[in-house]
């Protein structure tokens, strides 16, 4: 311990005492305030920061016990230690219950002192790692509502901090159940727009015709059924971020007024003879892979750049399995929560046969598994009986080594092995053909077999 960096506070409205502590702390290496006023004391405390703190117990003008609840206040880390009369124990007992480190009763030695003085110390600084350690870790594991620690997701957590209080249009792609709705709202909710709101359209989810009144709205006698002025969504997300999820899904007619109303910041609702100007930052999200659909004509390229200013690629959970164990850690806290179970955590060889499994259904799977796995689970763990079969036969080990422990055929390997290809490049058959050195014909030629 290098004593000459630690403050302590002494407080005494006996001069003599504060002096003689004062003089043995000072030789011990500590820097030492000592007051003999406990109101001045109270105004120190305020300002200043110490490492301990050294305070009689009865004293005039603010007392101890009060003095101890205003540091428990200003300054919970740092130990109170009382010097307590000789005959007022009880008091001392109570400074305890109050959060008091120790006390010390008149006369003591000073060797007595020095000893709870550096204990106190210990004390403070391995609380002040803990809580220093927590916020590390609460903040390198999570952003917002994301969880992940893995080297991709840290990217991801530092591109939203770099891109939130700007308003450039964002595009985030990812396989299904990676996380790009969250990511939205991370985005939405770190800026500078939080305040204003979040709309969210799903493109896929709305037919073409509704997709376009309830984004730009209508006047009144637009079409049969406006019998009034509906404000359109882009105007609800004025200020604020519109986020379109499954940009793709929308119509090519749609795409062409998008582009108007974010090249020209302006919305016409349908049926209107005027536009109006409107603020928003768009952030569109696709799982499909958008620069085929351009080839295709399926989606406007100028459509694309404006959409795309900056643009986040959600990778799929099997390419970061280091999250997997967080992921389940927090997907358990939430379901005992809410499924009012107790559930502690997951078996060893469960939690391998997560690691292994190729989650084609990303962060989404997962969070199903683990709520199937809590509702099932008739033990304080879940074990691999609690997950789904597929997931456990295809995370359970190493495939060559089971071929060898149950003699495998050539067949029999070469048809769990195209499975495994299969699952690890989500289903993509002309991937897997690539992967596995066989024509699209002689890949489809030997799932039918199987
Ligand atoms: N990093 C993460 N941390 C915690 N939960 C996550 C994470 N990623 C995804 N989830 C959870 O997984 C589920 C799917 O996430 P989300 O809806 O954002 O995915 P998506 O990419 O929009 O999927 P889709 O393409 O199918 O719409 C949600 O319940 C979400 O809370
Ligand atoms: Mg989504």
């Amino acid at each position: 311990m290098r004593e000459e960096e630690y403050r302590v506070l002494i407080v005494d409205d006996d001069p003599e005492m504060c002096q003689l502590l004062s003089d043995v702390l000072r030789g011990e290496g500590f820097s030492v305030t000592s007051l003999d006023d406990s109101l001045e004391a109270s105004k120190v405390l305020k300002k200043e920061e110490f490492d301990v703190i050294i305070t009689d117990l009865k004293m005039r003008g603010i007392k101890g016990l009060d003095l101890l609840e205003e540091a428990g206040k200003t300054a919970p880390l740092t130990p109170v230690i009382i010097i307590t009369a000789f005959g007022t124990i009880e008091s001392a007992i109570k400074a305890m219950k109050m959060g008091a480190y120790d006390y010390i009763t008149k006369p003591f030695q000073m060797d007595e002192l020095l000893l709870i003085v550096k204990k106190a110390l210990e004390n403070r600084l391995l609380k002040r790692d803990v809580v220093r350690l927590k916020k590390e870790v609460e903040s390198r594991y999570q952003f917002h509502q994301l969880i992940g620690k893995s080297p991709s997701m840290q990217k991801v957590y530092d591109l939203i901090e770099r891109i939130s209080d700007t308003s450039s249009n964002v595009l985030i792609t990812g396989e299904s159940g990676t996380g790009k709705e969250l990511v939205a709202k991370a985005i939405h909710y770190n800026g500078i727009r939080k305040e204003a709101p979040f709309i969210a359209v799903n493109c896929a989810a709305i037919p073409e015709t509704l997709l376009e009144s309830e984004l730009f709205g209508y006047k009144k006698g637009a079409f049969t059924d406006a019998k009034t002025d509906k404000k359109g969504l882009i105007f609800e997300a004025h200020e604020g971020t519109l986020f379109l999820d499954e940009i793709t899904e929308m119509p090519l007619t749609l795409q062409a007024k998008l582009l108007r109303v974010i090249e020209g910041k302006e919305v016409r609702p349908l049926g209107d003879t005027h536009s109006y100007p409107v603020d928003v930052r768009v952030i569109s999200a696709s799982n499909r892979d958008v620069r085929s659909l351009i080839q295709q004509g399926r989606f406007r390229e100028d459509l694309y750049y404006r959409l795309k200013v900056i643009d986040i690629e959600l990778p799929p959970l099997r390419e970061r399995r280091e999250d997997i164990p967080l992921l389940g850690r927090h997907f358990i806290d939430r379901f005992n929560r809410e499924l009012r179970k107790n559930i502690s955590g997951i078996s060893e060889e469960a939690l391998r046969c997560l690691l292994n499994y190729s989650w084609p259904g990303n962060v989404r799977e997962l969070e199903n598994v683990i709520q199937r796995a809590i509702t099932l689970s008739q033990h304080g763990v879940i074990l691999p009986e609690d997950l789904p079969v597929f997931v456990v036969q295809e995370g359970e080990e190493d495939l060559v080594e089971r071929a060898l422990r149950e003699k495998y055929t050539i067949e029999q390997l070469e048809r769990d092995y195209i499975r495994r290809v299969l699952t690890e490049v989500g289903g993509n058959k002309s991937r897997a053909a690539e992967i596995l050195g066989l024509d699209r014909k002689t890949l489809y030629r030997k799932l039918q077999e199987t």
